[in-house]
């Protein structure tokens, strides 16, 4: 298993090794490597068992840094740069020769982010170079939001994982992509549309659930999968509906309490409808289900809103009715 701390020179000093390091951020945890360095990258893609056409996130630590690595930031990003970074909100930009093309995965694009969580801030401020990180999961499963998820699946792979403890925002971040006019949302997640739309107006939105070549392998069908089986809908409806014991049926709900169902085999996200809460919760909460002895997951639609996008975009994702 690996070693599980807080400590920032150790993951520096692995870091300046060319090893690779589990670390800590506001949305979920990241596979990180120097991103300048092309068999350290090459370690992340083994260790996550991730196809090499698949791009990875570089994070840096300011805003002055990102210049670094891309061509050219249009107004329109500058103001949500400003506005949201350091923060769940991830930029693609033409890149510069400086990041390698394994990063990329091929591409002549780059995603760019600053994470917002004080121990991934002060591990970026310690090296001379960004971390290309992808989320710490193994490809194809649900993000990992605390440092023993990380142990649990890939502990035999990696010599550290820095523990910053629980993920505030529980989802990735959104990906918006400015290489077109108009700018694109790629991936719903941690800021929201409504939020960027208030700040620059119309954005496109470019995430396609079914799409078999995605630019994003968020958007790869089998993304976010539980073990069961997962259908979304009216819960009470799909109780009686279906056939099954009802010891033997999970449920994720937004709040409401369901009599008839173990408690230990239903979560609420959010007693008090916190959309926020229920985001940070969603994750952690697939997992611990995943471990109990039942035959099917059900849960229902989140609110449409806000960061409740996200909510029903991984939702979606993990079932498998579509
Ligand atoms: O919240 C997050 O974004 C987390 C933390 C660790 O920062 N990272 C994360 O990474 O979710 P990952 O690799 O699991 O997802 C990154 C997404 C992928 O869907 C990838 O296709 C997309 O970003 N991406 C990366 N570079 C891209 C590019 N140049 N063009 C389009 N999409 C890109
Ligand atoms: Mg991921």
């Amino acid at each position: 298993m690996s070693e599980i701390g807080k400590n920032i020179k150790t993951a520096v000093d692995l870091l300046n090794k060319g090893q690779v390091v589990a670390i800590p951020t506001e949305t979920v945890y990241g596979l990180s490597a120097n991103a300048l360095n092309i068999e350290a990258v090459e370690k992340i893609f083994k260790v996550k068992g991730r196809p090499n056409f698949n791009p990875l996130i570089v994070h840096t630590y300011s805003i002055e840094k990102i210049s670094d690595f891309v061509k050219d930031i249009p107004k329109n990003a500058q103001v949500l740069i400003k506005k949201f970074s350091p923060g769940p909100l991830t930029y693609v930009f033409e890149k510069k020769d400086i990041i390698p093309k394994i990063v990329t995965g091929g591409k002549e694009s780059v995603a760019v982010r600053i994470p917002n969580h004080p121990l991934a801030l002060e591990l970026l401020r310690n090296l001379d170079f960004p971390l290309a990180a992808p989320s710490a999961n193994p490809f194809g499963f649900i993000s990992p939001t605390t440092a023993l998820h990380v142990n649990e699946q890939l502990g035999d792979k990696i010599p550290y994982i820095l523990d910053g403890g629980k993920c505030q925002v529980g989802l990735e971040s959104t990906i918006i992509s400015f290489l077109k006019e108009t700018p694109e949302i790629l991936r719903f997640g941690g800021v929201s549309l409504e939020d960027i739309e208030n700040e620059i107006g119309k954005v496109n939105i470019k995430v396609d659930l079914l799409n078999e070549d995605p630019t994003s392998p968020g958007q790869l069908k089998s993304h976010y999968a539980p073990n069961h089986k997962l259908i979304i809908g009216d819960i009470d409806k799909l109780i009686k509906e279906n056939m099954f014991d009802l010891d033997r049926i999970g449920i994720i709900s937004f709040s409401k309490i369901y009599e008839n169902i173990p408690k230990i085999n239903q979560k609420q996200l959010s007693i008090s409808n916190n959309l926020d809460e229920a985001a940070s919760e969603l994750f952690k909460v697939m997992r611990e289900l995943d471990k109990n002895d039942i035959d099917i997951i059900f849960t229902e639609n989140f609110p449409n809103q806000k960061i409740g996008k996200a909510i029903n975009d991984r939702l979606k994702r993990a079932s498998s009715d579509f």
